[in-house]
């Protein structure tokens, strides 16, 4: 083969070596590689050279080596070169013995744990950067990348409880902890939302509510039902708030399914006739950054790692005030761009919700948009973040949450956090908190 300045290296030997295209398929169509994958493989070839020879069976059919190959292929196509390939020939009477084979190859007999990598990193002197390009399926980066190389988060200070296996809370139920409420109910439920309300209205508004599928804890059949439920949320708030009121909807896109939920949902509440006021950016410290996304740099396509989510801002005719007294702190955070560190994986594997918005997000929002003793609705409760800033504040939340377990998480919160008495259904009742 011609050499040429983009000639791939071969560092491994064979027991005979072929050219490229004399080699053959053999597992059709068992396997398949995805576009991100095959990105990924690209750089490491580009990287590294070709490492490992390539096992065949009846002298041509390839029994380990195709995703490798497939890449090659594509290389060769963009000018690269390559010397014929290190081969190591594979003995199997027949054509079964030699799928089985291919099977015993592929087979994982073994799993790499978080703790495992963590530790083989630093006695490699192996850098979070240098992760990039390989694909290893056991390993959540985002979740690793965050319990073992994230600063430590403020929700550290307390001693969050872990979802129950079986939640004492039944949905329809009702608390009451201190001067909050919490209905473990339907915010797209006009009923619930009023049962929760008990009569009052609302002056502040803060949630996160889901970014459609993304969660275990949501799925919709479609990215419109998901829009129709969002809609009778935010036409639920409408009856609920008074003037002057602000709405702080912490979202985010979907870039997997190509949508900009941020940009369909603010549509949404201007139809409802709230007026679009301001969309902070919440700048995701400590460096908890996607890594699978960042491995399309390296070939040449640009998809930046999601590194922040929109706080949407809105409100009414009029523009809510905040507590003079807090001008100094409001002062601190003046621009739109609030950077705070997120709640990283070791946190919400125990609190065992994988959603959650940092208790300062929320903090932020009720200094910036009331005065103490606002009423705040928070339609997705969740783990009871804006409960939990509401009563450091001196501010009041009325929740909504779906999930029997997350409500038992937020009661608990509540417990640990104030030692306060739990009212359930009327009726005082003793609490435990579990975990
Ligand atoms: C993104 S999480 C909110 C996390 C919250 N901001 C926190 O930090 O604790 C969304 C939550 O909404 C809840 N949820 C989903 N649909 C709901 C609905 N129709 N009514 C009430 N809660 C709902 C889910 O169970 C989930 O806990």
């Amino acid at each position: 083969m011609k050499r040429n300045n983009k000639q791939i290296p071969v560092h491994c030997k064979g027991n005979r070596y072929l050219p490229f295209d004399k080699l053959k398929t053999f597992q059709g169509t068992l396997k398949e590689m995805s576009e991100a994958n095959a990105g990924k493989l690209k750089v490491s070839i580009l990287k590294y050279g070709w490492v490992a020879p390539i096992f065949v069976w009846n002298k041509n059919e390839i029994l380990d080596g195709h995703g490798r190959l497939l890449v090659l292929g594509e290389l060769l196509k963009e000018g690269y070169a390559i010397d014929d390939l290190p081969i190591v020939d594979i003995e199997a009477k027949t054509k079964k013995e030699a799928a089985e084979i291919l099977l015993a190859i592929n087979s994982k007999y073994q799993t790499i744990t978080g703790d495992g990598l963590y530790q083989f990193m630093n006695e490699m002197d192996l850098k979070i950067e240098d992760l990039s390009i390989f694909e290893l399926p056991d390993i959540d980066f985002k979740e690793f990348e965050a319990e073992f190389f994230s600063e430590a988060t403020e929700a550290e200070e307390e001693e969050i409880p872990e979802v129950p296996a079986e939640p004492k809370t039944i949905k329809g139920d009702i608390y009451i902890l201190g001067s909050h409420r919490l209905l473990c109910g339907d915010s797209t439920n006009h009923e619930d939302v009023e049962r929760l309300m008990d009569g009052k209205k609302a002056n502040l508004v803060i949630t996160s509510p889901p970014y459609f599928n993304q969660r275990e804890y949501s799925f919709w059949e479609s990215y419109e039902a998901f829009l129709k439920d969002m809609e009778k949320v935010i036409l639920n708030i409408k009856n609920i708030v008074r003037e002057p009121f602000a709405i702080c909807w912490n979202t985010g896109d979907s870039v997997t399914d190509r949508l900009d939920i941020p940009a369909d949902e603010s549509a949404l509440f201007t139809k409802a006739g709230f007026l679009y006021r301001d969309k902070l950016a919440w700048i995701k410290a400590g460096a908890v950054l996607s890594i699978p996304r960042n491995g399309h740099i390296g070939m040449g396509r640009y998809f930046p790692a999601l590194a922040w989510e929109p706080v949407l801002v809105f409100t009414g005719e009029k523009h809510p005030e905040f507590e003079l007294s807090d001008i100094s702190e409001v002062n601190g955070f003046f621009k739109n761009v609030w950077e705070i560190n997120q709640v990283v994986g070791s946190e919400q594997k125990k609190i065992g919700h994988t959603a959650l918005f940092p208790v300062e997000l929320a903090r932020r929002c009720f200094l910036a948009y009331s005065k103490k003793n606002t009423i705040c609705y928070e339609p997705f409760c969740g783990g009871g973040t804006t409960l939990m800033a509401a009563e450091k504040t001196g501010r009041i939340c009325y929740g909504m949450e779906l999930d029997p377990g997350y409500c038992d998480v937020i009661v608990s919160r509540y417990v640990n956090l104030t030692g306060g008495a739990v009212v359930l259904n009327n009726k005082k009742v003793k609490w435990e908190v579990d975990g």
